[in-house]
């Protein structure tokens, strides 16, 4: 039995896996986001660790025979987060998480003392990433930087209290713009520009290796074996690919959640950070992969379905399925970027916006151009991944808006390659991190990494497309605009 644990910006979730790829149980603890600024995104690292444990504590109950029999525990987790302690292992600050945009300056101050900087570290300087936040933390708060001794990722601390180790995998170390992607190591020059050396950093693992075990305090507080391994685990998008069974060359999925990412995986290191896209390593050595990531997604459909006063998201889907071709054709344009854009933009003060309004726009007509807007965001990552040298022809579909089949049609038009989509149960970052705990015993990939069963298969329309790509070249045209 394994037992997967995914850190995620709005739930710890675990589950049980046994070796017949059966998920034999699961269980989440919700976590809430602080905004103190506009801009800043902020949690608590001990709420990470208390909802984990609250999880497990539900795992223990209610399926108390196979939570007694887990030999190995991997971890996923939101990326790029900067968990700050100092050299007594306190933390020092609350987190500062992957969709805090604060640092925004201190990106542009890296990029220019390091030309060199998105060759080593697979991507352009983005607030989202580790390192520029340190630099903010430096400049802002001088008191608590001069008192930092490590700093961890978001599962790497819930790994510190599992385990007493400082570690982190490769998928997540990637996301730190430390480390020098193509050589797996960390990157002294990368360090320097925070005034970090390698002491500051966790020791590197794979993501399917064992980091260490359980120590004995915590096997008995959890109730779990001592001799229970902990993997190194994944960032929650490359946890999700191995979940998916996306581990070769050209496999990947399109995750439509909070935010939304197109992963390839590649056989070689890949960047192209001209447009914006992410080059990191994946769980499995001698994997890298690719990503591109729209910071609004379904969290777009999410805004405008509030806004419309409509039941949920999945009603606003289904109304503006019944719309013909031809009203889809005469909807108004809107372009997602609601918090600013990663892929193909890097563009931390852009916004959103409704073009091509009248008086034929009513709820339905808005709702379907949030929808498009965000596929067509979705068509520009794809076009920065296909210029970063990947080919792709079918992706998985996965996160909360793969529950409507007229936007899983709509990616496939539009993409112009096939969507399939699986049961939800089957997918996510914690099944991959189970998996991980899985691989940490020695079992081989090919036989623990399998693909789920499909659901549904969609493939382009031409009488789609031909309704999509004249209005994606108005979309392309209004962001220059
Ligand atoms: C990836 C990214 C997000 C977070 C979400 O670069 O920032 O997908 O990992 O948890």
């Amino acid at each position: 039995m394994f037992l997967g644990i995914d850190i995620g910006t709005s739930e710890v979730k675990a589950v049980l896996l046994d070796t017949s790829h059966r998920v034999v149980g699961s269980a989440g603890s919700v976590l809430t986001v602080s905004r103190p600024h506009p801009g800043h995104s902020e949690q608590n690292p001990h709420d990470w660790w208390s909802a984990t444990q609250a999880a497990l504590g539900e795992l223990r109950k209610t399926h108390p025979a196979e939570y007694a029999a887990v030999r190995a525990i991997g971890l996923s987790g939101q990326m790029h987060g900067a968990v700050l302690l100092d050299a007594q292992d306190r933390v020092l600050r609350p987190a500062i998480l992957w969709n805090d945009t604060r640092c925004s300056e201190e990106c542009v101050q890296m990029m220019a003392e390091l030309p060199e900087l998105a060759q080593l570290g697979g991507s352009l300087a983005m607030p989202g990433f580790t390192a520029p936040k340190l630099r903010w933390v430096a400049r802002h708060e001088p008191e608590v930087f001069k008192q930092v001794a490590k700093v961890l990722l978001p599962k790497d601390y819930v790994r510190l209290m599992l385990t007493g180790d400082y570690a982190t995998d490769m998928s997540d170390a990637s996301g730190t713009l430390w480390l020098d992607v193509q050589q797996r190591a960390w990157s002294d020059k990368l360090l320097a520009l925070t005034g970090f050396t390698q002491a500051h950093m966790p020791r590197l693992v794979e993501g399917s290796q064992a980091s260490g075990t359980l120590t004995a305090e915590v096997a008995q507080s959890l109730g779990l074996s001592k001799d229970v391994l902990v993997a190194g685990g994944a960032g929650d998008n490359a946890a999700s690919a191995v979940g998916m069974g996306a581990v070769q060359a050209g496999q990947g999925f399109l995750s439509l959640g909070t935010s939304g990412v197109l992963f390839v995986v590649t056989p070689s290191y890949q960047p192209n950070a001209a447009s914006a896209t992410h080059a990191f390593c994946h769980a499995i050595p001698g994997q890298w992969h690719q990503m591109s990531v729209m910071l609004s997604a379904a969290s777009a459909l999410q805004w405008v379905t509030h806004l419309l006063g409509v039941a949920n998201e999945g009603a606003l889907a289904n109304q503006a399925a019944s719309l013909t071709l031809a009203e889809r054709a005469a909807a108004p344009l809107f372009l997602p970027y609601l918090a600013g854009e990663r892929t193909p933009h890097n563009d931390a003060n852009v916004r959103g916006s409704f073009h091509g309004l009248n008086f034929e726009t009513d709820a339905t007509r808005l709702g379907y151009s949030v929808i498009e807007g965000v596929t067509f965001g979705l068509n520009d990552g794809l076009a920065a991944l296909k210029a970063a040298g990947s080919t792709v022809k079918r992706l998985s579909l996965v996160g909360g808006g793969s529950r409507s089949a007229m936007w899983a049609q709509q990616l496939a038009s539009a993409l112009d390659i096939e969507i399939v989509t699986h049961a939800s149960s089957t997918v996510g970052g914690a099944l991959g991190a189970a998996r991980l705990g899985w691989l940490a015993t020695g079992a081989d990939p090919h036989a623990v990494c399998l693909p789920p069963a499909v659901e549904a298969t969609y493939t382009p329309d031409a009488a789609e497309q031909e309704v999509l790509m004249p209005r994606y070249a108005q979309f392309r045209a209004l962001y220059k605009r």
